[in-house]
């Protein structure tokens, strides 16, 4: 079927997709400016009103006239919201671009807009297969991805082009058949408040102290499976892969963080997740935190999490069998031991045993209904430990 060669009009109710207009431009202009527009995208910096007057008004139509790009305003309340299009990469393929005006994003209208564009692709230009790349990072836009059901194919080094460099690129795909909601689980890093500190997402800037808390003996010694020397890179991508695993449904890292400064002070994780059977916790402490029972309370907050969340008849924690610190922690919560393994370790030195602990969803309640009663009684501080990290927590 031929392609048509100007814009129709395209509307859901709420946004609407047309062509673009010259009093589109000063908008264009405030979103081309912005810094994740900058940070995500290969607009011109810096950008000018002229910038915007040629793409909009001469490139696009162009695109459209020549059947290389299919590309729309999207208007939200009557003022232009951003740009989306589709752009040809051979007979039944086309990629799918995207941008928002600031202020609508986190509104869900770019998803709206992307729907439309979506059905009238594979509707009306034939497609059976679009295309999504993004800079490896940019977040928000593989969840709109995500939303629209594209499935995430991999990551491909060094491969698109930047104002002169080429960054590592996510792609990922949408077939005509495919349907047009998310195929995988993307897990959210729900906050919760503990005695004394406060569970949240790991971020970007927790980097330097993860770094400076790892690079030292006591984490070196037991987790033998981190880069040695660990550098703040090393640190970097250790945050960045937490991202990957909560996106891809394999695991939460929770950074265990001071209440009054938000500074991180460890991370507890849930990991090796078996649906309707169990997961594994693992945990780590920076040195200036342990030794006042954190670990204690913030994994106690995790496992009753994933006990009362998800569905799991045990969870389990692996401890190098020589971490004693680690290992009273465990204990302490009512983990009990259910083996040794020779040499299942990877510590600093090489190889050594492995403790392997776990707990069943129903021990874990009647150790909540005792410690219930016990508090109404006892009053006592949580007994101090030296938490050191758990063997097989940060894989
Ligand atoms: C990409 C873009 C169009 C998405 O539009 P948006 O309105 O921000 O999208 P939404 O708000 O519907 O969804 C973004 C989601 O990503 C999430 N997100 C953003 N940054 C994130 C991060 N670092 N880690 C995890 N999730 C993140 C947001 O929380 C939001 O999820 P939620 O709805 O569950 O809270 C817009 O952000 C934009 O124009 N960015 C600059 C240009 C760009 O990157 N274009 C794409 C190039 S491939």
């Amino acid at each position: 079927m031929p392609a048509p060669t100007t814009p129709p009009t395209l509307t859901d109710g709420v946004v609407t997709l047309r062509a673009h207009r010259a009093d589109d431009v000063p908008r264009m202009v405030e979103q081309c400016r912005d810094p994740a527009s900058i940070a995500w995208t290969t607009v011109p910096v810096p950008y000018s009103e002229t910038d915007a007057e040629d793409y909009g008004l001469k490139v696009l139509p162009e695109g459209w006239a020549k059947g290389t790009e299919w590309a729309f305003a999207v208007e939200v309340e009557g003022r232009y919201a951003g740009t989306i299009s589709l752009r040809d990469e051979g007979p039944g393929r086309a990629e799918i671009a995207y941008g928002s005006h600031p202020d609508v994003r986190g509104t869900g209208a770019v998803l709206r807009a992307l729907r439309l564009l979506v059905d009238w692709g594979f509707a009306e230009l034939g497609l059976q297969t679009i295309v999504w790349q993004a800079f490896t990072g940019n977040w928000a836009s593989r969840k709109v991805a995500w939303r629209l059901g594209f499935t995430v194919e991999g990551t491909l080094r060094c491969y698109l082009p930047q104002r002169g460099a080429r960054r590592d690129a996510w792609i990922g795909t949408l077939l005509r058949d495919d349907p047009r909601e998310p195929r995988s689980t993307w897990l959210e890093v729900p906050v919760l408040e503990g005695d004394g500190f406060r569970l949240r997402a790991v971020r970007a800037d927790d980097a330097p102290r993860i770094h400076e808390g790892t690079a030292e003996p006591e984490t070196e010694r037991w987790l033998g499976h981190k880069p040695a020397p660990y550098t703040l890179d090393h640190a970097t991508t250790f945050v960045e892969r937490r991202r990957e695993l909560e996106a891809t449904g394999q695991s939460v890292t929770w950074a265990v963080a001071d209440p009054d400064d938000d500074r991180i002070l460890g991370t507890v994780l849930w990991f090796n997740h078996t649906p309707g059977v169990e997961c594994e916790v693992g945990w780590w402490l920076h040195p200036d935190a342990r030794g006042r029972g954190l670990a204690t309370r913030a994994v106690r907050t995790v496992v009753d999490h994933v006990f009362a969340t998800m569905d799991l008849k045990r969870v389990t924690a692996l401890v190098a069998a020589g971490n004693t610190a680690s290992r009273a922690v465990a204990e302490r919560l009512g983990f009990g031991l259910y083996g040794i393994e020779r040499y299942g370790a990877w510590v600093g030195a090489g190889r050594a045993d492995l403790a392997h602990y776990d707990v069943t969803a129903s021990e874990w309640a009647a150790a909540g209904a005792r410690s219930s009663e016990n508090a109404t009684t006892n009053t006592t501080s949580p007994a101090s430990d030296s938490p050191t990290p758990t063997t097989s927590g940060d894989r």
